[in-house]
């Protein structure tokens, strides 16, 4: 061991979170009721033009809601993207619904806005249309939503942009959220900002924001008595929590910044080396790189990503495997799948390298100097 240990995405938190927190919890307005939760909203939302924004316990929460406000339910087919995290996918379950994967495009890892449509073509035919589509936007780097949501328009098919690991990322000059007819964002402990764990839905459509206020308050109809006309879930965020994430969303553009300084001190310094290949920074948008990915090519580079994982794990740095795809988990085993070697592909050979906002330089030496390593170890 060389120094404390380097986490992959740690929280970034500052002396103004501090002050607000406590600020929330004098004013005793502790649960989930409160002016910071208002104003954490109002704020959210001013940062996508002409949407409405609803603060939930979690990006996962959203997700569900989601779902629910578009009418998915039994049986019903959402289309998603195969790279992700498993939450994507698990609020398509929650509802009684079936995920039928879409593999990923290898220019921006992220969906795939050609088999998106091939498949929406294809089932409008059969005349069996999906309830809804979710695309992830990547690691920090939006998907191509142009395409993918003319595709959704034209077989009249909502969109549910899952952004939870791209809040401050832009595509086309419109902001990342900006492309769902409801779309969702993750505060859980690594993304770029944090509550602990939090989340926002966000629509243009006020009415929906109101109703899943409503919905994630228990679902109670306002009567002065408990009455309940919809089956309702306890997904509202802290007003705590809430006055955290005020103070992250002041901070949300250095944190950008930041890990695009990361990203650029990597691709400098492995410049050299054969066989690695940085995630592609998709010409039509601005990611955050809220991680920095790459892939690595044995043959050319000697050894492979999990043996760089493993070897930096055995120095106390923390890099992980890039997800999974979901056609390959054995929890969502048999699905239907279209395409599939893309994904499969970058999570054999893909690795994330610690990314986080408060790394110094001495971390930032240290891991490079780690990666390198593994070189001069293999030969
Ligand atoms: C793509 C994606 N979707 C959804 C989630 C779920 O968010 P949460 O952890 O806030 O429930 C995450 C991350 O945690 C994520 O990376």
């Amino acid at each position: 061991m060389s120094g404390r240990r380097i986490y992959l995405s740690p929280p970034h938190m500052g002396a103004e979170e501090r002050q607000l927190l406590l600020e929330a919890f004098d004013s005793n307005w502790i649960s989930t009721v409160g002016p910071q939760v208002n104003a954490f909203e109002s704020e959210f939302a001013a940062l996508l033009p002409g949407t409405h924004a609803a603060a939930l316990s979690s990006g996962t929460a959203a997700l569900h809601l989601a779902l629910v406000l578009v009418g998915v339910g039994r049986d019903d087919d959402v289309l998603c993207s195969d790279l992700t995290f498993a939450a994507s996918a698990n609020a398509i379950i929650y509802q009684g619904a079936r995920p039928v994967f879409i593999d990923s495009d290898r220019a921006t890892w992220n969906m795939d806005p050609a088999l998106l449509a091939e498949e929406l073509d294809e089932r409008s035919r059969r005349g069996r249309l999906p309830k809804a589509v979710i695309a992830v936007d990547l690691y920090g780097q939006c998907a191509d939503h142009d395409p993918i949501v003319s595709a959704c328009a034209r077989h009249e098919v909502p969109l549910i942009e899952d952004a939870a690991e791209a809040l401050g990322a832009d595509y086309r000059g419109r902001p990342a959220g900006s492309f769902g007819a409801l779309s969702v964002f993750s505060f859980n402990g690594n993304k770029i900002i944090t509550t602990s764990g939090g989340g926002m839905l966000v629509s243009p459509r006020e009415d929906w924001i109101a109703r899943a206020r409503g919905l994630a308050s228990q679902a109670r109809d306002p009567v002065p008595h408990y009455e309940h006309s919809a089956i309702g879930y306890n997904y509202r965020l802290s007003n705590l929590l809430a006055a955290i994430g005020r103070a992250q969303l002041r901070r949300l553009a250095d944190r950008v910044a930041r890990r695009r300084a990361i990203n650029v001190f990597y691709r400098a310094a492995l410049a050299d080396l054969d066989g690695i290949e940085f995630m592609p920074e998709a010409p039509y948008g601005r990611s955050t790189c809220w991680l920095t990915c790459l892939t690595v090519d044995a043959a050319r580079f000697g050894a492979t990503a999990e043996q760089i994982r493993a070897h930096m794990a055995s120095l106390d740095i923390e890099a992980r495997n890039v997800w999974k795809p979901m056609h390959l988990q054995p929890v969502f085993q048999g699905l239907p799948i279209r395409g599939g070697a893309v994904s499969e592909d970058l999570f054999a050979r893909g690795l994330c390298l610690p990314s986080g906002s408060n790394l110094t330089q001495d971390d930032l030496d240290r891991i490079v100097d780690a990666f390198r390593a593994v070189v001069r170890r293999a030969s």
